[in-house]
């Protein structure tokens, strides 16, 4: 796939274009087994990607970009390392700079999007409005090409005339990127309309870089050998494709493609194995199905609420359990691996005590938290609650939290990307230099924190249930939740190096 220089070759290939909501990690290694060469992932708009963090995914082995409301925005494998191209929606060259240098060493392109009619990226100045902003293009593109160390493409659709797109794309071409994909159609035609071949054909004689030809699905591509065939009616170099590989991503196959339903169970196989998110999963079923969706078994699909529903619609239940269970027991298996080396002994810096941890939210089950663990012994041995400080780091605006229990400091020396995390670190210095369950999957239970939510459990209902009760009723409208309470005594401190200043 590499060019002499090592990096990603747009030259004579077949490509998965970009599909908000299809082009996640199932389709892209389907596609990718099906034959095509590179695979773009979904538009991702930088400032959410932005505010990301990149996590290891050691259980799936994969590498997650989780947003702050931990949602996985982006996940993606070394299967397709080398394959695969990062899609941004984008307006501001130093967001997107600053994206892509999060991406760059897990993907092997970024791509900004410049062809989204939509007016969810045309109103943020992004997609197809870029077409008419020439010079925010330039200075996207060229920020992008002199940051990062991957090439970099873009995708536009075509402007009214052949004069204005040669010239935009002779435009484009000087910033320095690698290729340029060219959806043939303008910014106000629909999918329906047909593509034009003359002007990606232009396009194709008055630049050097390789041109990607792209909406050719509905006209001109139903089988492999078409593909070659809009390649050649449009003078491109390579061919992106969409819709068709969306309902049946076996196009790809040279050697002709699978009926729709053995694809279908491929999809659902990496679905089920990268723990795709289950809407997600239903849409690209969906969109398999086509007029399918309203049979008996689409309506089936419509009502499955998890991969395992959706698994069952599909008589693959023994699939599913399998892959559960391998997952299971790579969890269990990397849990003994990390538990003998996870603690580091705490150090003394001052009057904190500190360790290098991160707080991993898939090492603990929902709703339990460090954070609460350490709330509840307190009130166990009826010392004062934990009170947490917080500062923020200027240049990365990193978090870092100190918790004050029983006189005593603990800080992770790590930062955080949110202060959420950064408090559930120092909980949990605290928690393992005392030597107590801090609510870990697999950790032996202490039943702190299960009992008090049955606790609290039982007075909501006896509460429910009319039964009135002084003593509850006191506790309950003076003792906040365990979430209330917690960050009643936030403090934050912004610092930047060594001195910090308070914001009021
Ligand atoms: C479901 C869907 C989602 C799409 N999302 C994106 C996207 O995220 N980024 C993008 O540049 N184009 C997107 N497009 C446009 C396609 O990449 C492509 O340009 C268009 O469908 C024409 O190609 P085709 O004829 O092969 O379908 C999307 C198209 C579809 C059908």
């Amino acid at each position: 796939m590499a060019n002499a220089l090592g990096k990603l070759s747009f030259n004579n290939k077949i490509i998965l274009a970009p599909m908000v909501r299809v082009g996640t990690l199932p389709m892209r290694l389907l596609a990718l087994d099906y034959g095509a060469d590179i695979v773009y992932c979904e538009e991702l708009i930088d400032i959410k990607m932005a505010q990301c963090e990149r996590v290891v995914n050691d259980v799936l082995d994969t590498v997650d970009f989780i947003a702050p409301d931990e949602r996985v925005m982006f996940r993606t494998c070394s299967k397709e390392k080398d394959r695969v191209v990062f899609q941004m929606g984008t307006a501001d060259p130093d967001r997107a700079l600053a994206v892509a240098q999060l991406v760059e060493n897990d993907v092997a392109a970024i791509d900004v999007n410049m062809g989204c009619p939509k007016e969810y990226s045309t109103k943020g100045g992004m997609g197809s409005a870029l077409l008419s902003d020439p010079e925010k293009i330039e200075t996207i593109l060229t920020t992008l090409v002199r940051g990062v160390s991957k090439p970099v493409t873009c995708k536009i659709r075509i402007l009214p005339t052949l004069e204005e797109t040669v010239s935009l794309v002779k435009r484009i071409e000087k910033t320095g990127v690698a290729a340029i994909a060219v959806h043939g159609r303008m910014k106000d035609e629909r999918q329906r309309h047909p593509v034009h071949c003359d002007y990606i054909q232009a396009v194709a004689e008055n630049v050097s870089i390789p041109v990607i030809a792209n909406g050719g699905s509905q006209d001109h591509v139903k089988t492999y050998q078409d593909i070659e065939k809009f390649r050649e009616a449009s003078g491109a170099s390579s061919v992106m494709l969409a819709r068709a590989a969306m309902w049946n991503p076996s196009i790809f196959r040279s050697q002709g493609a699978l009926p729709v339903d053995e694809a279908i169970e491929e999809y659902i196989k990496y679905a089920v194995r990268y723990d795709n998110n289950t809407f997600n999963t239903k849409y690209c079923v969906c969109q398999m199905l086509k007029d399918r969706v309203e049979s008996p078994m689409g309506k089936q699909l419509h009502a499955a609420q998890t991969n395992a529903e959706i698994c069952e619609v599909f008589g693959m239940t023994d699939f599913y359990k399998k892959a559960q269970a391998d997952l299971e027991s790579r969890k269990k298996d990397l849990q003994q691996s990390s538990s003998s080396d996870l603690f580091d002994q705490p150090v003394l810096d001052g009057d904190v005590i500190t360790m290098a941890v991160k707080f991993e939210r898939r090492e603990y089950p929902p709703q339990i938290t460090p954070k609460m663990y350490l709330l509840e012994w307190s009130r166990k041995e009826k010392m004062e609650q934990p009170v947490y400080e917080t500062e923020q780091r200027v240049q990365d605006r990193a978090f870092q939290s100190t918790v004050l229990v029983a006189n005593k400091k603990y800080r992770s020396t790590l930062w955080e990307k949110s202060k959420k995390f950064a408090e559930q670190a120092a909980a949990i210095v605290c928690l393992r230099t005392l030597g107590l369950p801090e609510g870990r999957i697999g950790e032996e239970n202490s039943g702190l924190v299960n009992k008090r939510k049955r606790e609290q459990r039982s007075r909501d209902v006896s509460q429910d249930s009319g039964i009135t009760d002084s003593t509850n009723r006191k506790r309950r409208s003076t003792e906040p939740s365990q979430k209330e309470e917690q960050e009643s005594n936030d403090k934050i401190t912004v610092v930047n190096g060594s001195c910090g200043q308070t914001v009021p």
